[in-house]
């Protein structure tokens, strides 16, 4: 039986529907995620239990959390019950951290993933019994829940599924449709302001699942015939008033849709790159550019410069040249972009050199292989900006502007090619 909500209340235990259960938890300790995303705002894992005749567990937490974890779901079992089975959406650590634990706690258990899933149970925790592997499109009757299963792969591993319960409607949908940032309160969609999270929403989608843009794609296409009044991602917001936003964001991201603006991603050593910098962004606000957007390579994550990308359709990339190379933290960001294969965008570049002009050769070469037209030949400066110097910058900044005023003339945030 479902616990009164408001004795529930005093664990923090939050109910989805009446027998569905949030048994999340959020990570306000961790750094960063995969030892490399600033949690800047922290992290929810979210984990689900389901309370029917056969009770069942949809994913679990990060290994550091399995006390509090299964003192909240000890909690809302009761002393005698105990879990018959796991759904494995994704087997990555910080959702399979309390496989170990569940398996100890509960012997009987079964573990149901896909079948690359069940390899990895045995590969990361050595378990090889009461594994059962699914095929897209079977289903777990647990009595009064029916369980479909979607092989849905690299959202955000290759083994990743996502799990529709059709007499609710709601989709346990894994990495996807989730987000950085831990839960201060609202657990529900209607309970947070959107905007708040949105950028960390973009964040997660391009540096986290952003390379398999195309799995997304075939991932929406697949899902598209669902009813879907709830969507349980395994981080973030659970949403259950209105779950077409993401799944529009989601559309977005992965088609490269993108909005009018610049991104300028930089490294100045002694601020002779940032005078450059400063002046193209002015001549590109001069010429009725809006959205307008320096980072300083040294100081802000790639992780934040690469979900702005994702976000605009104009880059404008300035290094001085370093070592005959690019300055090591734009190289670092060039690197990711090439990692992530991110399509459908125009450049600009600006080279700083007093002896060896390597970064127009490198950058140039980035322009090429990314696929990303340049707008214009690269602006060069040697060392402090000339007034020769200043016809490249305007030629940048011009061509940036009639190309991106071209793309959106008609105010557009579509796809533009
Ligand atoms: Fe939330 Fe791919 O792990």
């Amino acid at each position: 039986m479902a616990k009164d909500i408001k004795a529930d209340m005093k664990r923090n235990i939050v109910q989805i529907t009446d027998n569905i259960y949030w048994a999340g938890i959020n990570d306000r300790k961790s750094n960063l995620f995969e030892g490399l995303w600033p949690l800047d705002k922290g992290m929810a894992y979210n984990s689900y239990l389901v309370i029917d005749d056969n009770v069942t567990l949809i994913d679990t937490v990060d290994s550091g959390f399995v006390d509090p974890f299964f003192e909240k779901i000890k909690y809302i079992l009761g002393k005698d019950r105990k879990i018959d089975t796991l759904i494995i959406n994704h087997m990555e650590p910080d959702h399979s951290g309390a496989i170990g634990r569940l398996v100890s706690e509960y012997p009987d258990i079964e573990l149901i993933g896909s079948k690359l899933a069940t390899k990895m149970l045995d590969g990361m925790y050595g378990i090889k019994e009461n594994v059962k592997s699914i095929k897209d499109g079977d289903e777990l009757n647990t009595g009064k829940h029916s369980f479909r299963f979607h092989v849905t792969p690299w959202l955000h591993w290759p083994e990743t599924i996502m799990t529709y319960e059709e007499s609710e409607k709601i989709l346990f949908s894994g990495d996807a449709f989730g987000t950085f940032g831990a839960l201060d309160g609202g657990i529900f969609d209607d309970e947070v302001v959107y905007e708040q999270f949105e950028s960390e929403y973009r964040r997660y989608y391009s540096n986290i699942v952003g390379k398999y843009t195309g799995y997304t794609q075939k991932a929406l296409n697949k899902l598209q015939g669902l009813e879907v009044n709830k969507i349980a991602p395994t981080h973030g917001p659970v949403w259950r008033t209105n779950p077409g936003k993401i799944i529009e964001d989601y559309h977005k991201w992965s088609t490269y849709t993108t909005e009018k603006g610049v991104v300028i991603a930089y490294a100045s050593m002694y601020g002779n790159t940032t005078q450059v910098v400063d002046l193209t962004a002015r001549l590109l606000s001069e010429a009725g550019i809006e959205n307008i957007k320096i980072y300083n390579t040294s100081k802000t994550h790639i992780s934040h410069i690469v979900s702005e990308i994702w976000n605009y359709k104009g880059v404008i990339l300035a290094s001085p040249t370093y070592n005959m190379d690019l300055h090591p933290t734009v190289e670092a960001l060039v690197h990711e972009i090439k990692h992530l294969g991110i399509k459908d965008h125009i450049l600009g570049i600006i080279s700083n050199s007093l002896w060896n002009n390597a970064v127009t050769k490198i950058l140039s070469k980035f322009s090429e292989d990314i696929g990303w037209e340049m707008v214009a030949p690269p602006a060069e400066v040697k060392g402090t900006m000339k007034d020769e110097d200043f016809s490249a910058f305007k030629e940048l900044a011009d061509s940036m502007s009639n190309k991106l005023n071209h793309l959106y003339e008609n105010g557009s945030a579509a796809m533009k090619h």
